[in-house]
């Protein structure tokens, strides 16, 4: 239907979305912007499970992810239409004629530069050329003539009314930040934070097994069984912190994660569980009598001999974290600073310290160091030699370079 007189203006945006990056938002927004657009509806696909050669997120993740993107644009909305029709094939021309048949605005059609010259190939793509106008976009910086001459000749074959935005170069695919999560890399800038955020809370495209311990079930059925219900968040916190941390700084995020998530399995400890653990792994034995220190030697001596973890850095940074130590490795360092700044803490600096994490961590880390050693002196209480080493150690780094 020819409705190009009319005053409002809706697009579809269809794709996989799995999972929406930085170039499908930049899209979107440029879509809004020079066509004033009133909507622009994100249409995630359905995918068969049965397609075994495309192993997609299921449906409710990838609108999850969408929704997190809404907020940047108030024309953005989310339509699960295809994803309910689910079995049944979702053509788009029958989407479009769909949602064409529901409303007075023009409807418009958005999608990727190499989907758009793909379209004739598209069931009754020769129709969706000549009935609905399309936006795509284009890097400046891709040769892609050959892709600019199809689209001319579907002008002038099906009169297609196609816009080519120019776009900047954003370098975003999925396929790639999936490959990209499975192997622990950092993935910041190449999605938005919401959507950073939703893949490590729902534990996306990890390859199920990649674990750093023998027998990953038992180990979470250990921390459940162990922690507190506050304690427990308190260490999901810490994972997501961690993760985080771990994206601007480039360490590694599954050990990250990992090191986060376990940190404080001896946490909730009694004292005569915590001796006796002490004792059975012969660790120091200065640490029977003071939980509080003792819990983050127990823990990483629990992860190395009861769940065969063997990866050092994991092993020290859960060893390290209350403490502290001269030196410490970027992971060291990460989950000693997540355990502080995570999101439920409660303390009034809570976002100072937040942004401190993320801008500078050796001074984030000095002034965790500067407020642990006055807290303990006030108390009276002994300090340990690894902080007084780390405090002596960061000052250094920071003010005698
Ligand atoms: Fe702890
Ligand atoms: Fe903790």
């Amino acid at each position: 239907m020819n409705k190009s007189n009319s005053d409002r203006k809706i697009a579809i945006y269809g794709g996989s979305f799995d999972p929406i990056h930085v170039g499908h938002v930049a899209l979107a927004e440029a879509a809004v912007r020079e066509i004033r657009l009133d909507k622009l509806i994100f249409m995630p696909a359905y995918i068969s499970p049965f397609k075994k050669d495309l192993k997609s997120t299921n449906g409710k993740d990838r609108c999850g992810m969408i929704e997190t993107v809404l907020p940047l644009n108030e024309a953005f909305c989310l339509s699960e239409y295809e994803l309910k029709k689910g079995g049944e094939a979702s053509y788009t021309i029958e989407t479009l004629q769909y949602f064409d048949s529901l409303t007075d605005a023009e409807l418009y059609f958005v999608l990727g530069f190499d989907s758009v010259i793909d379209l004739d190939k598209w069931y009754k793509g020769e129709e969706i050329l000549r009935t609905y106008p399309l936006i795509t976009g284009r890097r400046p910086d891709t040769d892609d003539s050959e892709g600019m001459r199809i689209i001319e000749s579907f002008r002038k074959k099906y009169g297609a009314n196609i816009s080519v935005l120019e776009m900047e170069p954003v370098d975003a695919a999925s396929s790639e930040i999936r490959e990209m999560v499975k192997n622990g890399e950092p993935i910041t800038g190449l999605v938005t934070e919401g959507v950073e955020s939703y893949i490590v809370e729902h534990d996306l495209y990890k390859a199920k097994n990649a674990s750093y311990c023998e027998d990953i079930e038992a180990l979470e059925r250990f921390m459940k069984d162990n922690l507190k219900d506050t304690r427990y968040r308190h260490s999901l916190g810490v994972e997501k912190m961690a993760v985080k941390l771990a994206g601007i700084y480039g360490a590694n995020v599954d050990k990250a994660a990992f090191a986060g998530r376990y940190h404080d399995i001896a946490k909730c400890f009694d004292q005569e569980k915590m001796d006796d653990h002490i004792r059975k792994y012969s660790l120091d034995e200065g640490l029977i009598g003071n939980p509080a220190l003792a819990h983050s030697k127990v823990g990483a001596a629990i992860l190395e001999h009861e769940f065969g973890v063997t990866d050092n850095d994991i092993l020290n940074a859960v060893k390290y974290h209350t403490t502290a130590r001269k030196n410490m490795s970027l992971l060291e360092q990460i989950t000693f600073v997540a355990d502080v700044v995570e999101d439920n803490r409660t303390y009034p600096d809570l976002k100072y310290y937040q942004d401190l994490a993320a801008s500078n961590i050796d001074q984030c880390t000095l002034e965790i160091l500067e407020y642990t050693i006055s807290d303990l002196t006030e108390k009276w209480r002994r300090i340990d030699k690894d902080t007084l080493q780390a405090y002596e150690y960061y000052n250094n780094k920071l003010f005698k370079s």
